[in-house]
């Protein structure tokens, strides 16, 4: 039998059937250096850039599609935006709820004496309220960093109410929608939001090696990497046009290829199906440990407020432990422990151990959540 994959929240598997028949057509037949100003292999593989730009600046409402930069994953889109933006002497406001991809830069830049930082908490529901982060401001905030949605509690945040109280301070927010794009609509000019930070991996359908930063029209970046952009070769600098800006080297053009054909599927999906459908399976398994009434369950319940992404813990059995007999028995594929959100974890009282996260994808159905309660039923009585 397949292995039961529930791990959508690191990244989705499987792709559809068309990614894959992309990935194999395009690496056999396209797979050139994109260059503007050379032979028509290389225009096409330029051309299927500018077509992935098109559709994820139209997916977020972007200022153009130019201002898409291509990156290896959603870490280096917030390594790129956080190291490009910030400079001695600035203030920087996160949250308890993020990731390492966020902490882990922002902490190295305290320590080096470049920024100083204050991290707000989440209520005990798992929602930073836009009031805390209101009072966290100071005259020298330049940035705030959250994550849309938690990658622990699966809780959404109001990204909305807190792009306005940036906005009027005159900072910048980053959002980091590692767990949103493809699942939330994401509006970055309703939302006043200044740069988004993204995977392509994860619900946009796209292989490993594919990630994205939208840069809005307020955020000036320092380029982190210089080299050749296809084109303006005569210029000793770095372009400053987007996207060449931040895009030195030969892109991941096979990955944007598979990518674009990720969203393409996407996008002929009902609009909120994907989030409904993952609510649905997560209410389901919700449903079971409820009735078991020994299991404690993270983050609060609203679905119009949260993503399927669902954490618990046993009082008598080890979350690692859990996941690991999950895996080697009954071949199901869940994240237990602390998900790279370290922070989170310590304010929920669950580190070390972590929690098990289960977090099913577009592919995944009711039998998928019965097989994993058959077998946590079987492992804790
Ligand atoms: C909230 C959040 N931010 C950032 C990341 C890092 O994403 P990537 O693995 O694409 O670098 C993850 C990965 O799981 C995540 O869940």
């Amino acid at each position: 039998m397949p292995v039961t994959y529930l791990d959508n929240a690191a990244t989705s598997f499987p792709k559809p059937e068309a990614v894959y028949q992309k990935l194999d057509q395009f690496a056999r037949v396209n797979l050139a250096n994109p260059g503007r100003t050379s032979h028509k292999m290389a225009l096409t593989a330029e051309q299927e850039l500018h077509q992935c730009r098109h559709l994820l600046n139209q997916m977020l409402n972007g200022e153009g599609s130019e201002r898409i930069i291509f990156t290896m994953n959603c870490t280096d889109s917030l390594n790129i935006a956080m190291k490009g933006l910030l400079q001695a002497g600035d203030h920087v406001v996160t949250t308890n709820l993020e990731h390492n991809s966020v902490s882990r830069p922002l902490e190295a830049m305290v320590d080096a004496g470049t920024i100083s930082l204050t991290r707000v908490n989440a209520d005990a529901g798992g929602t930073v309220l836009p009031e805390t982060i209101r009072v966290a401001l100071t005259p020298k905030t330049k940035l705030v960093v959250i994550t849309h949605a938690s990658n622990v509690l699966g809780t959404v945040q109001p990204v909305g109410d807190i792009g306005e109280i940036v906005r009027q301070h005159g900072a910048l927010l980053l959002i980091d929608a590692a767990q949103t794009v493809g699942v939330i609509p994401i509006d970055v000019r309703a939302m006043q939001l200044d740069l988004v930070a993204f995977p392509g991996h994860k619900a946009l359908l796209g292989p490993t090696g594919t990630g994205a930063l939208y840069v809005g029209l307020r955020a000036h970046l320092h380029a982190w990497r210089e080299g050749g952009t296809g084109g303006d070769s005569m210029s000793r600098l770095q372009p400053t046009e987007l996207p060449f800006h931040l895009e030195g080297g030969t892109p991941n053009v096979l990955g944007v290829a598979g990518l674009r054909t990720g969203i393409d599927f996407l996008n002929q999906q009902p609009v909120g199906k994907l989030w409904q459908h993952e609510n649905d399976l997560v209410v389901r398994l919700v449903e079971y440990l409820k009735q078991r009434g020994d299991c404690t369950i993270y983050g609060h319940l609203d679905g119009s407020k949260r993503v399927g992404t669902l954490s618990f813990s046993h009082p008598a059995y080890d979350s690692p432990d859990i996941g690991a007999i999950l895996d080697t028995s009954f071949d199901i594929a869940v994240r237990p422990g602390l998900h790279c959100s370290p922070y989170i974890h310590r304010s929920l009282g669950t580190a070390p151990k972590g929690t098990v996260r289960v977090s099913p994808g577009i592919f995944n159905t009711t039998e998928d959540i019965d097989r994993l309660t058959e077998a946590l039923s079987q492992i804790l009585g």
